[in-house]
């Protein structure tokens, strides 16, 4: 099956930047929001422990027993990492080309590979989607669960979901109420949902601090050190830089006003919630139409 891709998302040779932004500048070694107690203070150090946290809670979901996990949008592998120190059996993937390093010593699975392409003979007890499903088409995102879940295996998704339909926030393309409404028609049963929207947000304050204390004065600077430096080379830069990369300068607004789109708390929570579905795979209660093995 051929990956669908998201245009929203600017990647370079299949690079996703924004996730490089996290790993590579920050340093960070998890990609997700992570889940923060409340007092903390808004610091790398505390955004480091808040999204251990988010993975032990997410863990914590998890049947005990030993399981073969697909880890679907793995990033760097840390949730990988922690249900294999649990006992389970783990594949990841991603398609990043950045993240295949990340495994080259570790005993969990990488495929580097986009949900949609993957395949495998193995059946799986539990298919995780820890902040990664949004990036590919639900369809075929479900179509693809279906045919990889064992019977009465699990599907748990933590990730944001649309309240309502609009045209903001264009890389979260799943609203709630629909998405669990699809689910069910495609034979998975909601099991336990928890709204984590609360825990999330200090992220996005902690993003907001750094884009207003650092990114900003950081580009100002950039631009002022050029003009003063060598004004007419400065000018010169940007009338062959919009000639050459015409394409890539198009991408930066995208990535800019997606960035910007994220750091604003009230927005978010206007039309955004963070959603924990845990489903069981009951394809036993499907209609004989659907029962049919994509
Ligand atoms: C925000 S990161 C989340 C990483 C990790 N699951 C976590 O919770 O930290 C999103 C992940 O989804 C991956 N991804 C992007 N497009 C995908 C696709 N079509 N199929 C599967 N994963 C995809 C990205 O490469 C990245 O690994």
């Amino acid at each position: 099956m051929k990956p669908v891709k998201n245009e929203a998302i600017p990647s370079f040779s299949d690079t996703d930047l924004e996730l490089y932004f996290f790993t590579e500048v920050l340093k960070l070694g998890s990609l997700h929001y992570g889940c923060w107690s409340d007092g903390d203070d808004l610091t790398l150090d505390k955004l480091r422990k808040a999204q251990a946290r988010y993975t032990d809670t997410l863990l914590a979901l998890i049947p005990a027993e030993r399981m073969s996990i697909l880890d679907v949008g793995a990033g760097v592998g840390d949730v990988a990492e922690a249900m294999f120190a649990r006992g389970h059996s783990v594949t990841a993937l991603s398609p990043d080309k950045n993240h295949a390093k990340y495994y080259q010593n570790s005993q969990v699975i990488f495929c580097n590979v986009a949900f949609e392409a993957f395949e495998s003979t193995e059946m799986f007890d539990l298919i995780l989607m820890s902040e990664s499903h949004n990036y590919f088409d639900t369809e075929i995102g479900f179509q693809q669960c279906r045919r990889l879940l064992k019977p009465g295996g699990y599907l748990l998704i933590s990730g944001k979901f649309k309240k309502q339909p609009t045209r903001l926030y264009h890389r979260v393309v799943t609203i709630e109420a629909d998405y669990i409404r699809r689910a069910r028609e495609h034979g998975f049963e909601l099991l336990q949902q928890i709204d984590i929207t609360q825990d999330v947000l200090p992220t996005l304050q902690l993003a907001r601090q750094f884009v207003d204390d650092y990114l900003v004065p950081t580009m100002g600077l950039v631009d002022v050190y050029l003009r003063s430096a060598a004004p007419w080379k400065a000018r010169l830069m940007k009338a062959v830089g919009k000639l050459l990369l015409a394409k890539q300068v198009r991408q930066l607004n995208p990535m800019l006003g997606s960035l910007q789109e994220h750091v604003d708390v009230d927005r978010f929570q206007e039309h955004l919630t963070y959603q924990r579905l845990l489903f069981v795979y009951a394809p036993y209660s499907l209609s004989r139409s659907m029962q049919v093995r994509p």
